[in-house]
């Protein structure tokens, strides 16, 4: 949440800072941002969106070579110009990512200091400055106001009186630092660096640098020197741009067949009838010994590990399954059976919920195994071992094709597992087959079913409350659905099992809902056509999406033309993103900027 950019070396700054600050735009889109150091400061912020930053740019440019910048999604303080970073305090501008929950007494100890905004950012602006005196060089006074704070933060921060350099520091909140050549790029997120260097340093947890055009110095809280460790940034440009599409929504929903095949390749063997995860960092001793997975995740994240672990626990008998939602799962007194391991699913690998039970379940013995799109972020760099789902950059702040890796990823480990406990496992070539057929597959739906789901999507637009429903795996895969809907387009969505709705829910159906069912065509076809006979029943108007090919009476009916039967989950869903990317596209929202919301949960 909240994108830092900074620049130092030979360009001009507000250009590079601008353009980093659009491409993490995803992170945040309250207000924006930057200062530079030339002749004077240049401050130039805007409430809104980075367009609304780059009219004042346009009006103020500098020549300056050196700045920093920020994007902010609101925490402390309402998203207006004043709460917007860079924040300033004397002689010191700073961005700031996370929470600094003491500011409330730092603040009440300031009793000299004017302070302009509400949020917890200038409160640690302020505290440097108290710090900076005549002798003390930048990054000792950003040091010492750092080891009076509680909280998280990813900070930039730059001086007047030194403007050749620029001080990051992080706990917490991802900061990195891009090499380049006679410059040196400073961001929250990889994609701000594309395009100017392959080549950064990701700073860890406790670590303080001195960035200069031609320098980096990296210490630790203690101002003790450390080496750092130069890495490659993987992506390319073409994963951050849209590419002709008009949402990154639509195009990242269109780049599943490769983004999926990424995911498979070279892990799964349909000749060898054999999956091999090559991370896990785990013996097939070590494998064959698991006795129960648990899975820990936050939103669409933990969607796919609660469809994923319907996939594990049928693949292995003998072992349990548990799947929670992280934001509560840390705060409980949890006891784990000693043969667990847990897999630790995360797009960003930053949700800061994911990693704090990351390291409660670390603290409990317990392996751990990431499965994480984003190369190099902090659950990456925590867990024992695990799988990067190779999605490639997710921009739209709804998640799709990391869903669809996350739960392939999830059911090789499942059939890894499976191969480890017993080389005689009857259901994997099954598997396997269908995971290998699974992005020729949805290939097929993304080529032809668009123009039909567009066409009922603009049916359905109108409405204002909708369920989604599915039995077994369809049930994960309606709550994804249902979540898809509600963030893109804000039409009220709840996902239910379908054999629930009687239980409560359905006194709610009426003219006002539409009602989205998933039915598989196996044995619980019946079940689910009984369900579907309830609501018509109660005039309902049921969009269902199916992969049966019997005659099904609902008011809309989506045939989903696949030959899978145990991936099918996959491919509807596919059906389902597009249905909620029509009806926002439809109803005019910000489909890829949802309001309130923000890639990359950094904050608990
Ligand atoms: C919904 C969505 C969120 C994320 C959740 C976890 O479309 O994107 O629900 O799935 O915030 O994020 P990660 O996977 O980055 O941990």
């Amino acid at each position: 949440m909240c994108g830092i950019v900074g620049y130092v070396g030979h360009r001009q700054a507000q250009e590079v800072l601008l353009d980093g600050l659009h491409r993490l735009e995803y992170r945040g889109y309250d207000s924006a941002g930057i200062v530079t150091l030339g002749k004077g400061p240049t401050l130039l912020r805007a409430s809104g969106k980075v367009a609304e930053l780059g009219e004042k740019v346009a009006q103020h440019g500098t020549a300056d070579t050196v700045g920093i910048g920020h994007t902010r999604w609101a925490t402390h303080g309402e998203p207006n110009e004043t709460n917007a970073h860079p924040h300033q305090s004397g002689d010191i501008y700073l961005v700031h990512n996370g929470i600094i929950e003491n500011y409330k007494e730092l603040k009440a100890e300031m009793k000299e200091q004017h302070f302009a905004s509400e949020t917890d950012s200038e409160v640690l602006a302020a505290l440097v400055h108290s710090l900076y005196d005549e002798s003390t060089p930048l990054e000792s006074a950003v040091g010492q106001a750092l080891k009076l704070v509680e909280g998280t933060y990813g900070i930039a921060v730059v001086s007047v009186r030194e403007p050749e350099k620029i001080v990051v520091a992080r706990k917490g909140s991802p900061l990195i630092i891009g090499i380049g050549n006679g410059e040196t790029i400073i961001a929250s997120d990889a994609s701000a660096l594309l395009g100017h260097t392959d080549e950064a340093i990701y700073l860890n947890d406790g670590e303080l640098a001195v960035c200069t055009a031609d320098t980096v110095d990296l210490q630790n809280m203690s101002a003790q020197k450390l080496s750092p460790k130069v890495e490659k940034i993987e992506a390319s440009m073409a994963a951050i741009q849209k590419q002709g599409y008009d949402h990154f929504l639509l195009k990242e929903i269109m780049e599943q067949p490769e983004t999926l095949q990424s995911t498979l390749k070279g892990r799964v063997s349909p000749r060898e009838h054999k999956a091999h995860l090559g991370g896990l960092n785990m013996t097939e001793k070590q494998l064959a010994g698991v006795e129960h997975v648990l899975i820990v995740a936050c939103g669409t994240a933990s969607y796919a590990g609660m469809l994923a672990a319907y996939y594990i626990e049928r693949l292995n008998d003998k072992v349990t399954v548990q799947v929670e939602i992280a934001s509560e799962f840390r705060y409980r007194t949890f006891h784990l059976p000693k043969k667990s391991v847990a897999l630790i699913v995360s797009q960003s690998g930053e949700t800061a919920d994911t990693l704090a039970c990351l390291r409660e379940i670390k603290k409990r013995g317990v392996r751990t195994l990431g499965v994480v799109n984003a190369v190099g972020s902090t659950i990456a760099r925590e867990v024992d071992g695990g799988v990067y789902v190779h999605a490639g950059p997710e921009i739209s702040v709804a998640s799709t094709k990391a869903f669809t890796s996350q739960v392939a990823a999830m059911v090789v480990f499942g059939i890894q597992l499976a191969q480890a406990k017993s080389t005689d496992n009857k259901a994997i070539p099954k598997y396997i087959k269908e995971l290998w057929q699974l992005p020729a597959e949805i290939k097929k739906v993304l080529s032809v079913m668009p123009p039909q789901i567009e066409e009922i999507a603009k049916r359905y637009a109108h409405y204002d409350n909708s369920f989604y429903l599915g039995r077994d795996v369809m049930y994960p895969t309606a709550l994804e659905g249902a979540l898809k809907l509600k963030e893109t387009s804000y039409v009220h969505t709840e996902g239910q099992a379908a054999g629930e709705l009687k239980h409560g829910s359905l006194a709610l159906v009426d003219d006002r809902f539409f009602e989205v069912m998933l039915i598989r065509d196996d044995e619980l076809l019946d079940k689910s056509l009984s369900n579907l006979a309830e609501i018509n029943a109660r005039g309902g108007h049921v969009i269902v999406i199916t992969n049966s090919d019997r005659d099904i009476d609902a008011e809309t009916v989506i045939q989903v033309p696949t030959k899978l039967t145990l991936m099918t989950p996959l491919v509807m869903n596919v059906v389902q993103q597009l249905l909620a990317y029509y009806i926002a596209v439809a109803r005019g929202t910000d489909v890829d900027h949802p309001r309130n919301l923000a890639k990359s949960v950094t904050v608990e």
